[in-house]
């Protein structure tokens, strides 16, 4: 009879399926931490690149100055073109009133600087080369070679029950009106779309530099 080799007692057959049972447990413990890791949220409620829930208190009045918010890098502006004034008005290529609340990140499209509310000029100016933008993000003045780019933006009731979402037109979110039972909005940092390239409103005036 032909002698079995062991390894303490234990035969190789034995041996070999023990190194093979723990190896299938790491792998399995490290696919398992892997996919939980996948599955948790990368950002927290109320940190930059994760959602932030604010009160509709904070909103600015229809067609005034804008809420800065820095905490989510956005301003929060609430226009309706069909109530003009010196800081939001309908241009003559807008063929549909533009009209709701919109989460505007704070970097310029151009080369990123950190760009203002210029309230003495009523409109956002960037200090850098001097890119301008009407209240809801439009630009007015180049060289930015698009609109501001915004933020998901959703309208909630007190239990947190979505009432209405921005919708996305052509990639781009639109203003939300809000319903009326809105208590709170949420600003998602995570989901940004890109501001479209549009005529620039100095050329509808004739003023461009
Ligand atoms: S970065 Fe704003 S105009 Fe250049």
């Amino acid at each position: 009879m032909a002698a079995t080799a062991s390894v303490g007692g234990i035969s190789r057959r034995e041996f070999l399926y023990y190194i093979w049972g723990a190896s299938m447990a790491v792998f399995t413990a490290e696919f398992t931490g892997l996919m939980v890791w996948f599955m948790l949220p990368r950002f927290r409620e109320g940190e930059f690149g994760g959602t932030f829930t604010l009160p509709v208190d904070l909103l600015p009045d229809i067609n005034a100055e804008p809420t800065d918010y820095p905490d989510g890098r956005f301003w929060l502006v609430n226009v309706d073109s069909t109530q003009p004034n010196e800081l939001m008005w309908q241009a003559e290529d807008e063929e549909t009133p533009i009209q709701g609340v919109a989460a505007i990140y704070k970097v310029c499209t151009h080369l990123g600087c950190i760009y203002a509310w210029t309230a003495a000029n009523s409109r956002f100016e960037c200090p850098c080369h001097g890119s301008k933008y009407r209240l809801d993000g439009r630009r007015i003045e180049s060289p930015a070679p698009r609109t501001l780019d915004r933020f998901n933006l959703e309208a909630l009731d007190d239990n947190d029950n979505v009432l209405a979402s921005a919708e996305e037109l052509d990639g781009f979110f639109q203003a939300l009106i809000l319903p009326s039972s809105t208590t709170q909005i949420r600003i998602d940092t995570g989901d940004k779309a890109d501001g479209p390239s549009q005529t620039l409103l100095c050329q509808f005036a004739s003023a461009c530099p």
